[in-house]
């Protein structure tokens, strides 16, 4: 028997793409099966079939002409074929979610998913023009450094902390070397008052989880400096003191562990305001309140002695990607501009803009189940998302027809 290959042509650019194979671990991802490969070439008559379906059962919602109704539902028009067939397969098993598609799938055996489905990839993309006007501002925030807005919420805490997170002032903390989960674990503390200071909770309570988020990353990357005030105590009896510390806080004070703060170049006087602090209750932490128990005054100052003196180490951190630096990642499955040319994956060019950003969010609260969609939308802000939404919104959609030509094998 005589093997074929497939090849995708996007209409408007002819241009030939070889098959982008995705990972495993996404239902999307199973191979094309023989049912599917022969809706890539459709007779006339299938498409008959799914437009007079799609009159009856899909129309009021997602338009005759396969643009939906309302920017929150996904227009269907020119979608690429075997991702809409899965799609609705996906609703009718339950594996996705909502109450409208399931009615409207209930009934439908898998013939007349397929050929709704190939009714719909058959139309024309549409063109979304309602953004056009704003094209320029879109491209530009495509390039956003995530860091910029951050550091101008920061402003206000440079006054205390310094501009870069390394104190100079005596007795306010260093926030460099510190992990971002530490920095937003006690930033939510704060905020909710169960770590008590009245001014930090003051100062944090307008702060929203993403802003935390990115000021922790932002602290992190900053390169941390060794604290310039001198300790009164003895750095010799600290080190000795310090070793029923080093399981936790290391052996020189750097940590790499998220939950547990780096303790290398600390303010000596705010090292010691926080032993007492976790030693009176004011700090209510279980391990901390046992490692201080019987600890005197000239002890802690021993302590914030030895470890005001260690260098402190940058913790390992990424710099966040740009809005584009992340789309060059999405192309692997969606295409260069998300005009994809795997029948499997979607197209997201011309895609309706808030059903893009409602779509990622609910991949990632893992309220839309798929591992590769899950892994690759967890880690973007709200403000990515939306980026990336209102980029693909504008693209030029391209159609795309496949061939089949003998293998060479
Ligand atoms: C009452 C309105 C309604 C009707 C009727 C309806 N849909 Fe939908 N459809 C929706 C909504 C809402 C969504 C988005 C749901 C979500 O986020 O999961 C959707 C999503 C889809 C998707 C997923 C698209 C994507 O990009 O992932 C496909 C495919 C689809 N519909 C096809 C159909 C077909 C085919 C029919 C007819 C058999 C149909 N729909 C009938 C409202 C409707
Ligand atoms: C007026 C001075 C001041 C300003 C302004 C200020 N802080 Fe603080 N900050 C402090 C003091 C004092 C503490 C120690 C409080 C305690 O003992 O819990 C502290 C503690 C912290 C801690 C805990 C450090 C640790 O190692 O446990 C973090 C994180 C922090 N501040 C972040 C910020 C951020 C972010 C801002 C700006 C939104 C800010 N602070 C503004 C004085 C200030
Ligand atoms: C069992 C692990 C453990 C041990 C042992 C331990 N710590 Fe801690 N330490 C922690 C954790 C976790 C925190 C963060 C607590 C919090 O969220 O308030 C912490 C917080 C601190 C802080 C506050 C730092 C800051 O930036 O706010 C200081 C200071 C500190 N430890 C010093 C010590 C000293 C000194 C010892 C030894 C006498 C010690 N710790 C022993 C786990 C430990
Ligand atoms: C490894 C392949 C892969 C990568 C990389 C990838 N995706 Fe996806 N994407 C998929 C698959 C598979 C689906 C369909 C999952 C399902 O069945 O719900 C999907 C679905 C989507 C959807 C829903 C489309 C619709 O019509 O409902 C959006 C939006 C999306 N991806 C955006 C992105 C963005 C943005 C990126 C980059 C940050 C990205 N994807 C990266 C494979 C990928």
């Amino acid at each position: 028997m005589k093997r074929h290959r497939l090849f995708p042509i996007l209409a408007i650019s002819l241009l030939y793409a070889p098959w982008v194979l995705a990972q495993s671990g996404s239902v999307s991802s199973e191979p094309i099966s023989a049912k599917e490969r022969a809706a890539l070439f459709p007779s006339q008559e299938r498409i008959e079939e799914g437009k007079s379906l799609a009159e009856n059962s899909c129309a009021q919602c997602h338009g005759i002409d396969g643009i939906s109704i309302s920017d929150e539902l996904p227009s269907l028009a020119g979608q690429r074929i075997v991702y809409l067939y899965r799609e609705l397969i996906s609703y009718q098993q339950g594996r996705r979610s909502n109450l409208a598609m399931r009615e409207a799938v209930a009934y439908l055996d898998s013939e007349a998913l397929l050929n709704t489905a190939i009714y719909y990839a058959s139309l024309p993309p549409p063109r979304n023009t309602e953004r056009v006007a704003d094209a320029e501002a879109i491209l530009a925030a495509m390039d956003d450094d995530p860091m910029v807005a951050v550091k101008s919420a920061t402003t206000g805490c440079g006054s205390c902390h310094g501009a870069d997170g390394n104190a100079r002032i005596p007795g306010m903390p260093n926030l460099t070397a510190q992990s971002p989960e530490f920095f937003i674990t006690v930033m939510s503390e704060y905020r909710s008052g169960e770590r008590l200071h009245n001014m930090m909770q003051t100062l944090s309570a307008s702060l929203d989880d993403e802003t935390l988020a990115n000021m922790g990353l932002y602290y992190a990357l900053q390169e941390p400096a060794p604290t310039q005030q001198t300790a009164s105590g003895h750095a010799e009896n600290g080190a000795r003191l310090a070793e029923s510390c080093s399981s936790c806080h290391g052996v020189d004070g750097n940590v790499t562990a998220e939950g547990t703060p780096t303790l290398a170049g600390q303010d000596p006087i705010y090292f010691v305001q926080s032993l007492k602090a976790y030693g009176d209750g004011q700090r209510d932490h279980e391990p901390m309140k046992g490692a201080v128990e019987g600890l005197s005054e000239s002890d802690m100052q021993d302590l914030a002695a030895f470890y005001a003196a260690r260098t402190p180490q940058p913790r390992v951190v990424r710099k966040p990607l740009t809005a584009r630096e992340w789309m060059a990642r999405c192309d692997r499955c969606h295409g260069v501009d998300g005009n994809s040319t795997d029948p499997r994956h979607s197209r997201l060019s011309a895609q309706n803009e808030t059903y893009l950003v409602k779509a990622l969010q609910a991949y990632a609260s893992g309220e839309r189940q798929d591992s590769v969609m899950h892994a690759m939308s967890a880690p973007l802000s709200r403000g990515i998302i939306e980026r990336l939404a209102a980029y693909y919104t504008i693209q030029e959609p391209t159609s795309v027809v496949y061939f089949e030509a003998p293998c060479a094998d």
